[in-house]
């Protein structure tokens, strides 16, 4: 398919590039258009046909729903079974705007749009653009981010070069407004609930409504190219850590990238790749920024990029919810003040490893170490260590004698640590509250994704083995944490 790219103008589209836009999208084909929030591939809400071509042209999952863009509050009428006195005021408020509101679905909806489900996403976009697409087209339009699936939203038409020869039109109006994508927020249940935070903030949304608003965001996550860590902590704390971290890199000749706050560019080392984002105090700067800055820094070819949550307030939820997912889900705290190793039963890997973090912290720190401890996932509570576990410490001159077994269970430490990823999955799903701080003890090191392999049922060499690799980890790990992260700075990186 030929994909054809025109300029238009943001606020005075012309009429004849509308028309033409409008055209392909009523013989059933595919333009991306820009919004306020973010670029846009829409389709003609109402032919299922269409619609299919969106998910075609994206790889995107057949059952996850799309969002329908209106051109006014009244056209919303005919797409739901009724509009509640909710939904009334906050169209009324919010829209135009980046708030998209699921409703309870009429028929005239294609079950392609809703996911087969009975609810229906819809959103009056506020940029010209868009509404001049949509009210010249004459029907609602069916449009996700106009992304690969699984990639990072794009705020300027740059960034959907991946969908050339996969779409009829993109429409280039410049870079979008707010950067972050809309707010959803789902009115079918009892109480609104925010599905993806976004360009509305919850409180926002509150005050109108005069109710609470719960949050139960998705675990989505964009696959950027690169590895990317996020950091959230003191910044005095965060930037230590991240200066050590790059050092690091360095050292080992990884090429390492900065998502880098304005106040904040001077403290990091020349040798990273730094992509301004705004200032921290400044949340509509940095929504603006953040995923041009994202896009920037992951084609760059890097190894490894590193960002920090800002302040969580207004659109900095929403903000720090895309770093997040950009991370997988997992956020870096500092300092660590409390850590858990985890393993399966708790009676080998798991001890061998609190014994020996603790035991490398004491030769290298003089701060006092962060409360270390260990369980496993299908512990039996009270096993003692396994023999070959307490013979490869005795070599070293510590005691497993005292250990005792024991299952996951209350606290939430500010790490996690396991062996292995099927632990770290264990964790995550059974312990919602500790699936953010959750790594394998490799992935945190910035190792990749590989195993501590169990020991259990091996001979002593295996034993010896394995409590050589867990010795050189818990090394690292202390450097990590004891210099960088807890405490004093010991030597400038
Ligand atoms: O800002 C935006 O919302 C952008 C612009 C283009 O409008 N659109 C966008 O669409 O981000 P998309 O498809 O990338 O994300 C839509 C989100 C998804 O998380 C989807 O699961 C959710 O909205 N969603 C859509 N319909 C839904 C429904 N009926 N019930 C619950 N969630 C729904
Ligand atoms: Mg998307």
């Amino acid at each position: 398919m030929h994909t054809e790219v025109m300029a238009v103008d943001r606020d005075h589209p012309a009429p004849d590039v509308i028309d033409r836009a409008a055209a392909v999208i009523k013989r059933g084909g595919l333009v991306v258009f820009p919004t306020e929030t973010v670029y846009g591939l829409g389709a003609n809400g109402l032919d299922a046909d269409a619609v299919l071509g969106i998910f075609a042209a994206k790889g995107r999952p057949a059952d996850k729903p799309l969002i329908l863009h209106v051109g006014a509050p009244e056209q919303v009428r005919n797409l739901v079974q009724e509009l509640t006195p909710a939904a009334d005021v906050l169209m009324e408020r919010f829209w135009p705007g980046p708030l998209t509101l699921v409703l309870r679905r009429s028929a005239l909806v294609p079950d392609v749009v809703t996911g087969g489900g009975d609810t229906v996403a819809v959103r009056m976009p506020a940029h010209p653009v868009a509404q001049a697409l949509i009210n010249r087209a004459g029907v609602p339009l069916a449009a996700p981010s106009a992304n690969l699936s699984g990639g990072a939203s794009p705020t300027a038409a740059e960034h959907t070069a991946g969908l050339h020869g996969r779409v009829d039109l993109i429409l280039d109006a410049g870079p979008t407004g707010v950067g972050v994508e809309s707010t959803v927020l789902d009115l079918t249940g009892p109480v609104p609930v925010i599905l993806r935070s976004g360009g509305v903030g919850r409180n926002e949304i509150g005050a109108v409504l005069g109710c609470e608003v719960e949050v139960r965001e998705g675990d989505e996550v964009y696959q950027l190219a690169t590895p990317f860590m996020l950091l959230d902590g003191p910044p005095e704390q965060v930037i230590r850590h991240l200066r050590h971290l790059l050092a690091l890199d360095q050292a080992q000749g990884r090429r390492a990238g900065v998502l880098a706050y304005r106040e904040e560019v001077t403290f990091w080392s020349p040798a990273a790749l730094v992509q301004v984002v705004g200032s921290r105090d400044d949340q509509n700067e940095l929504a603006g920024n953040l995923f041009a800055a994202l896009h920037r820094l992951d084609g760059a070819g890097l190894d490894v990029i590193y960002a920090s949550c800002g302040p969580s307030s207004g659109l900095g939820a929403a903000i720090n919810e895309r770093l997040k997912r950009a991370a997988g889900g997992r956020v870096r705290r500092v300092p660590v003040r409390s850590l858990l190793f985890v393993c399966t039963g708790n009676t080998c890997r798991s001890p061998m490893a609190e014994a020996l973090f603790l035991a490398a912290w004491q030769r290298r720190c003089r701060e006092q170490p962060p409360a270390v401890s260990s369980a496993g996932v299908a512990a039996v509570p009270g096993d003692l260590a396994t023999p070959g576990a307490v013979a490869a410490m005795e070599t070293r001159g510590l005691s497993l004698a005292e250990h005792r077994a024991q299952a996951l269970g209350a606290g939430t430490p500010d790490l996690v640590l396991t062996m292995t990823g099927g632990q770290r999955q264990r964790v995550r799903a059974n312990f919602p509250a500790l699936a953010e701080r959750t790594f394998t003890l490799r992935e945190y090191l910035g190792q990749g994704d590989l195993d501590v392999v169990d020991p259990f049922g091996g001979d002593m060499a295996v034993y010896r083995a394995c409590a050589d690799e867990l010795e050189r980890l818990c090394g690292q790990l202390v450097e990590m944490l004891c210099l960088a992260g807890n405490g004093p700075v010991e030597h400038e990186v």
